[in-house]
This record gives C-alpha cells, structure tokens and sequence, in this order.
C-alpha cells in the first residue's frame, strides 16, 4: 500500500452492526480508513464520533454519497432504505457494502446489482457467516471432493430473544420480514456457495409473539413478521436442503450467540459447523462418528488478513474479515465476494419462502438478474 492512497471509508448508520464488526474491521487493516459517518440519531452520531475517532460526521446520507473524499461506503442502515442509499453512493462512484437482506425483495435487490454493475463500482452483501473458519473449511471440502457427492444441506439457526418490540425489524414496511430476512436469508446464501443454486423450495413462517411492549414496558404497535422461518428446497445438483431459524428458542440464548449447526452429507462423509465454536469442524466418514477437528491454520483468516486466527472470542472476530474482502477488491480491482448478485439472489429465495406458503405451494427458483 506503500504507494497507494488509503480507501477512504464512509459509514451509513452508525448502530449495532457498525459497531459490532465494521469499524473493528476497518481499524485493523492498514489500506483503508474511516473518514465519515452519517446517522440520524444525533445523540448516536455524537458517541459515535469520539469512539470511533472520526470527525466527518452527518445525519444525511446524501453527504456521505456525495463526498469527493470518500471511495467506499458501508450501508447499515434498516433494510427499507439500503437501496436508496445504495444507489445513491453508486450513482456516485462510490463502492458499496450493504448489509443483508439487500432490499426489502429481490426486485430492489436487483435493481441494487444491476446499479453497481453497470457503473462499475465494488460491490458487496455483507453475508458474515461465509467468512467462519470452520464455514470456509467445510466448503473446501465439498469443493474438493472430500465428502464425495454433497446429498444433504441443513441448517438450524436458533436464538433466545426476549418477546419485547424489535423496533424496526419487526414492521413489513420497514425491514421486509423478520427472522427470515435477518437470519435465514444468511443460511440460504451459504447453503449456495456450498451446494450450487436452489432449484425450487416449499416454505413456511410462523409469529407467536405479539412484540406489542418495548424492553422498557411501553406500548407500540405490534409485530408484522415472523419469528420461526423454514424451507426444504431442492438443489440444481440434486441434493436436498432444510433450513429452520427461530428467535425463540427457550434454552438456547448462549450469551447472545444461540445455537447454530450446518452440515453438508455426502456420498463419502459429513462435516459440520457451528458458529459457537468455528475454529473446529465435526467431520465423520462411512461407517465412523462426527468427531471434532480443529481448522487447519490456513482456513482460520481469509488470505492476507491482518487477524491472527487465535486471537479474539472465535464466534466475534472472523466478522472483521468482511471489510478485508471489500477492501481488497478495491486495491486489487476485482469483484468482491459474495456481490450484490449473491445478496439478490438469496433474497429471490427468501421471498419464494413467503410466495410458497402463502400458496401453500412448492416454488421455482426464478432469480434472472437482468
Ligand atoms: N451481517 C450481519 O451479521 C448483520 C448483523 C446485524 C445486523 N445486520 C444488518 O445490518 C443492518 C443494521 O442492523 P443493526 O443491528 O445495526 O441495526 P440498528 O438499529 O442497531 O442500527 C441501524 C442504525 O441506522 C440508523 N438509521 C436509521 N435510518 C437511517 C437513515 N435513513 N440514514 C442513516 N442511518 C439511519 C439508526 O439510527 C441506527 O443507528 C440491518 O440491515 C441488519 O439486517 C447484519
């Protein structure tokens, strides 16, 4: 980087995920920094600027689109306006990481990639569990053949989350769906890097919790969405899928992190990862048992990363090597991994799981991304 300028990062909202993994992110890598952030909530935007040491800062995106001093953008804003947000930093010449689901549907998704593509800037979906160690093991498995032919996916994604109001994330208009969009939509992406597309899926969703109090008693208008969300699909290779999250998972809170096992069956053998305890895989072959084994050296950071693969609580710091990925696609002009196109895609998915039970019907896969 010796004789390249820094990348020049903005910041879209300045909440929970920002704080969580981006700006960690950004701190450790030496080719970029953070220059601008933009929140609406003023107070935040304040806490923001002293903790994260910048002082650009505004409640209106368009001056984060519309800075000549800045390159690349993270929008981790409510889902219901990545996309003008979005497109607004594309129009601009700004590379994009947006937070999942892309769009409220695969129609804004698109829109989103076809956008970036056509301008010819980065673009990204910030799908964080690709980036596990035991995930990016476990598919170099499947890729290599070690599994012989993959038959099966499975996922179970289970949180223990208190039945108050989630805010925006529990209003149609404002963040699409509820645990399918925040939690399933990242199984059925990595499901695909791992399998190949999804031919067809049969879906269901279910609410149980009314969410009509906020944590601190006050009423608010109650939940729109889903707090249990579920497939089966069928794969174009053949091989058959299930996946099923839920936030209330009684039993399975875990500090925050629940429970989370996803598994891939082959003709040969199975391995297994678990976001508690991604720095090991469960691997079993014919005729044997799933027993741990730790991941090799080399899966535990994605290459170049400045993290060292056994520091940090493991379930944490394998985030920070999202904003790795976006950087390094800038410097090395590449596309980065997993686009806009991955984000599109798995929220078609997503969206023919509602399609699908509201029919009560199987759905074709149908994500042509123009
Ligand atoms: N990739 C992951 O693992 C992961 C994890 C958590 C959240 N997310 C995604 O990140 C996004 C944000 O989630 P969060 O948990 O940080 O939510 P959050 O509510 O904590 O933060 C969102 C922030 O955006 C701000 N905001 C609202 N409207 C805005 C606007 N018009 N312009 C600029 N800022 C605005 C809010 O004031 C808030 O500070 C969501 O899309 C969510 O699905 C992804």
């Amino acid at each position: 980087m010796s004789d390249r300028k820094k990348v020049r990062i903005g910041i879209i909202g300045a909440g929970a995920v920002s704080d969580y993994h981006h700006v960690p992110g950004i701190r450790i890598d030496n080719r970029c920094e953070l220059v601008a952030i933009c929140d609406p909530n003023e107070a935040l935007l304040e806490q923001r600027k002293s903790e994260w040491g910048v002082t650009k800062a505004s409640p209106n995106y368009q001056d984060i689109a519309t800075d000549p001093d800045i390159d690349a953008v993270i929008v981790a804003t409510p889902n219901f306006v990545h996309r003008e947000q979005s497109l607004a930093c594309i129009e601009n010449g700004k590379h994009v990481m947006c937070e999942k689901p892309l769009g409220l549907n695969f129609q804004q998704s698109a829109e989103m990639f076809r956008a970036a593509r056509d301008k010819g800037v980065r673009h990204m979906t910030a799908f964080t569990y690709r980036f596990a160690p035991s995930m990016r093991y476990v598919r170099h498995l499947v890729k290599t053949g070690a599994l012989g032919q993959p038959r099966h996916f499975r996922s179970q994604r289970f949180l223990d989350w208190d039945e108050t109001s989630w805010g925006w994330r529990q209003y149609k208009d404002k963040a699409g769906a509820g645990d399918l969009f925040d939690m399933t939509i990242h199984r059925i992406d990595f499901s695909q890097d791992l399998m190949g597309p999804i031919k067809s899926i049969c879906g269901a969703v279910a609410q149980f919790a009314p969410r009509n109090k906020t944590a601190d008693g006050k009423d608010c208008p109650p939940s729109e969405v889903d707090d249990w969300s579920s497939l089966i699909g069928i794969f174009e290779n053949g091989a058959t899928g299930v996946w099923e999250g839920s936030t209330l998972m009684k039993g399975h809170h875990n500090n925050g992190f629940g429970y989370e096992w996803a598994e891939v069956n082959g003709s040969e053998g199975s391995a297994a990862y678990q976001l508690t305890d991604p720095n090991n895989v469960i691997i079993g072959k014919h005729g044997g048992t799933m027993e741990k084994v730790p991941v090799p050296d080399e899966f535990l950071v994605i290459e170049g990363s400045p993290r060292d693969g056994h520091k940090g609580v493991p379930s944490t710091v394998f985030r920070y090597d999202l904003v790795y990925e976006f950087v390094s696609a800038i410097v090395e002009e590449r596309d980065c991994v997993p686009g806009f196109d991955h984000g599109a895609i798995a929220q078609c998915v997503a969206d023919s799981v509602l399609n699908s039970f509201e029919k009560r019907a199987w759905v074709d896969i149908q994500s042509d991304l123009g």
